[in-house]
């Protein structure tokens, strides 16, 4: 018998690991979307929404895409500098379920 292996082919986009795509929250959001926000102006969670765990993170996943993926609306004011490679795998890792 002929053994016939097919290879996968791998046809996404490359998807971010879940605990790089959790260091850019850490990096980009938590310093307001947190328990206790680090931020100043922040002294609670902006509209309650926190983005510290992977569980938190995919409850948000909708939400998160449109403010930080599709658009630049968040991190608010690009305070921290987020880049677009960030926001793209953000995305990728968001949508790769
Ligand atoms: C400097 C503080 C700050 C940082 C950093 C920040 N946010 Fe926000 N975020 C806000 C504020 C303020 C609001 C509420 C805006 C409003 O009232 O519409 C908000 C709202 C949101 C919402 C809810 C939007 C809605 O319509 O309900 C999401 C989702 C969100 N942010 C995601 C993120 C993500 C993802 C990051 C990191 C990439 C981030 N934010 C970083 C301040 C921040």
């Amino acid at each position: 018998m002929a053994a016939t292996t097919r290879r996968r082919i791998a046809t996404r986009a490359r998807i971010a690991d879940t605990g790089s795509v959790v260091a850019i929250a850490q990096k980009h959001c938590v310093a307001c979307h947190a328990i206790r926000p680090t931020h100043e102006a922040f002294p609670e969670a902006p509209k309650g929404v926190r983005l510290e765990t992977v569980e938190e993170l995919r409850r948000y996943a909708v939400l998160i895409e449109q403010q930080a993926v599709r658009s630049d609306v968040m991190p608010l004011g690009n305070e921290t500098g987020m880049t677009d490679d960030e926001r793209r795998d953000l995305g990728a890792w968001l949508g790769g379920e």
